[in-house]
C-alpha cells in the first residue's frame, strides 16, 4: 500500500473511514473533528464498514451499559480485520479510561487515542500503516489541541461549537471528569472567530458545548462571564438561534436567567439536568445544591420566559435510595413538569466515589423505579405536546423527514421536533408552522407560509 498521506496529486484513491459513535453530544462532535483532522488527509466517511481502510470506534463509558456497548462493538471488528486490510482504531471516553488495556483485551485492534489527542490521528494512523505498531495516545494535555478543530460540518443550519473542555464538579457517581479532564474553557475571541465564520457558511443555529457552560471562563484571566459570552454570540450576523449544554444547577444565575428575557436569539429551552428530588441524595451526590434551590431557579426561568421548556436528566437507584428519596424525585418531576426528562438507572463506575458507597440498589428495584418514572414522564410530555396544538410557532427547517420523504422536519424554539407536510424548499429557513397533533415525542404541523421569515 502507498503512503497515506500525500494522495492530494490526481488519481489516488481517497481512502473511506467508518466512524461509530456512542454516547454525548461531546463524542458526536469529536467524531466530526475526526473527519476535518482526517479530510485534510486523503480520507472521507462511508457509511459502509465492508468498504472502509480506517475503522474509528467512538467510544463513552459513563454507564456500565455504554462500556459494555463498546467491547461487543469492538469484539465484533476481528472479523473484518481477518476478512480485509483495515486499520481499527478505539477513541473517546472508555479509551481514555482503560487506555493500554484495550489493546491487551482486543488483538485485532492497532490504536487508543484518549479524549485530548484526537489531533495525533494522522501520526499514529501514519505509523500504524507504514511500521504495523500498536499505538496508545492517552495522556492529558492542558488544552486538548482538537478542541480548537473547527469540525467538518454534518448539517448546515446547525452547528456545535465546543465551549470548554472536561469537568471539575466530581458528582459522586460520574466518570465524566475522570475521563474528559479538568475543566478548561477557550478563549472568547477564538470562539467567537468560528462563530462568524460558521455563520458565514450559512449556520443559522450555534449550540455551545461544555459538560458545565455555566461555569466558562473560570481560570482564563480576564475572561468573559458565560452570561456576557452569550451577549456576545447573539451580536454575530447570521446566528438566528444560540442554545447551549449543559447547565448545572448550581452555577446558574440570575444573569444567565435574564438572558432568556433579553436575547431574542437565545431559544427559550433548558436543560438543567437535577439528577435527585431528595436532598439527602443531592448531598450524597455532591451536587452542591437543595431541590428547593432548584425549584426556585425552574420558577424564576419561567418568571423570565413563561413559554420556556425545560429537559432534565434524572438518576434512580442511587446508593441508599430509599422509597422516601424516589418520592421526593417522582414529587419534583410532577412539581416541575418537564417537557422532556432522560432518565437512567444508577451505574457504579470503577474510580467513583459513589461506587464504594453503602446500600447499593438491586438492579430489579432500579428497574421497577425507572419503570414508574418513565410512564410519568411520558404522559407528561405528551400532554405537554398536546398543549402545542392550534399554536403558531417558528420552525428552524432541518430537512427532508427520516420517516416519510414527503414530509419536511424542523424544530421549534423550544427544540421540539416538528414534522410537516413539504416539498424540499426551506432548509436552513425559519418559517411559521401551525401544530395541528401533539405526539409521544413530536409534533406534527402544516406549514403556513411560502415566505422564510426574517
Ligand atoms: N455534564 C453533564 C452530563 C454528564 S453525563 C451534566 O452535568 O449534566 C450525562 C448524564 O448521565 C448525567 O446527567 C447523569 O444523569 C447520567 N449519568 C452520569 N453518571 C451516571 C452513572 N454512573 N449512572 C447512571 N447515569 C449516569
Ligand atoms: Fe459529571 Fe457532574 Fe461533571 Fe456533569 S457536572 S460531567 S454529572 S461530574
Ligand atoms: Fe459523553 Fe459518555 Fe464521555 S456521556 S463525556 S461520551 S463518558
Amino acid at each position: 500500500m502507498g503512503p497515506l498521506f500525500c494522495g492530494r496529486s490526481i488519481g489516488v484513491r481517497r481512502r473511506k473511514i467508518h466512524i461509530k459513535t456512542f454516547g454525548c453530544q461531546m463524542n458526536e462532535h469529536d467524531s466530526s473533528k475526526v473527519l476535518e483532522i482526517l479530510g485534510r488527509y486523503p480520507y472521507e466517511e462511508t457509511t459502509d464498514l465492508h468498504e472502509a481502510d480506517l475503522v474509528f470506534v467512538n467510544t463513552c463509558t459513563v454507564r456500565q451499559k455504554a462500556e459494555q456497548k463498546a467491547y461487543s462493538t469492538l469484539g465484533r471488528l476481528k472479523r473484518l480485520k481477518q476478512e480485509k486490510e483495515v486499520i481499527i482504531g478505539v477513541g473517546g471516553c472508555l479509551a481514555q479510561q482503560k487506555g493500554v488495556d484495550l489493546l491487551d483485551r482486543f488483538a485485532h485492534l492497532d490504536f487508543v487515542v484518549g479524549t485530548h489527542n484526537l489531533h495525533r490521528l494522522p501520526d499514529v494512523i501514519e505509523d500504524v500503516q507504514h511500521t504495523g505498531n500498536r499505538w496508545c495516545e492517552t495522556c492529558f494535555r492542558d488544552r486538548a489541541p482538537s478542541m480548537e478543530v473547527m469540525p467538518r460540518g454534518r448539517s448546515r443550519t446547525q452547528a456545535y461549537v465546543t465551549i470548554m473542555q472536561g469537568c471539575d464538579n466530581f458528582c459522586s457517581y460520574c466518570i465524566v471528569p475522570m475521563v474528559r479532564g479538568p475543566e478548561r474553557s477557550r478563549p472568547s475571541l477564538q470562539i467567537l472567530d468560528e462563530v462568524r465564520r460558521l455563520a458565514e457558511g450559512g449556520v443559522k443555529e450555534i449550540i455551545l458545548l461544555g459538560q458545565n457552560v455555566n461555569s466558562y471562563g473560570k481560570g482564563l484571566e480576564g475572561e468573559m462571564t458565560f452570561p456576557a459570552f452569550l451577549r456576545a454570540v447573539s451580536r454575530v450576523e447570521g446566528i438566528r438561534r444560540i442554545r447551549f449544554t449543559t447547565s448545572h444547577p448550581k452555577d446558574l444565575s440570575l444573569d444567565l436567567i435574564t438572558c432568556f428575557r433579553d436575547l431574542p436569539k437565545l431559544c427559550e429551552h433548558l436543560h438543567l439536568p437535577f439528577q435527585s428530588g431528595s436532598n439527602r441524595v443531592l448531598k450524597a451526590m455532591n451536587r452542591g445544591y437543595t431541590r428547593e434551590v432548584y425549584m426556585e431557579k425552574v420558577d424564576r426561568l419561567r418568571e423570565a420566559c413563561p413559554t420556556m421548556a425545560i429537559t432534565a436528566d434524572v438518576l434512580v437507584g442511587f446508593p441508599g435510595e430509599g422509597e422516601k428519596d424516589f418520592e421526593d424525585t417522582m414529587d419534583l418531576i410532577e412539581g416541575v413538569r418537564f417537557d422532556g426528562l432522560f432518565s437512567f438507572r444508577y451505574s457504579a463506575r470503577e474510580g467513583t466515589a459513589a461506587a464504594g458507597f453503602p446500600g447499593q440498589i438491586p438492579e430489579a428495584l432500579k428497574a421497577q423505579r425507572l419503570k414508574v418514572l418513565q410512564e410519568r414522564q411520558r404522559a407528561i410530555t405528551r400532554s405537554k405536546n398536546e398543549e402545542m396544538v392550534g399554536r403558531t410557532e417558528r420552525v428552524l427547517v432541518e430537512g427532508k423527514s427520516h420517516k416519510n420523504p414527503r414530509d419536511m422536519m424542523g424544530r421549534t424554539r423550544t427544540n421540539r421536533i416538528v414534522n410537516f407536510p413539504g416539498d424540499g424548499r426551506f432548509v436552513g429557513e425559519e418559517i411559521w408552522v401551525r401544530i395541528v397533533t401533539g405526539f409521544a415525542n413530536s409534533l406534527r404541523g402544516e406549514a403556513i407560509c411560502s415566505r422564510p421569515l426574517v
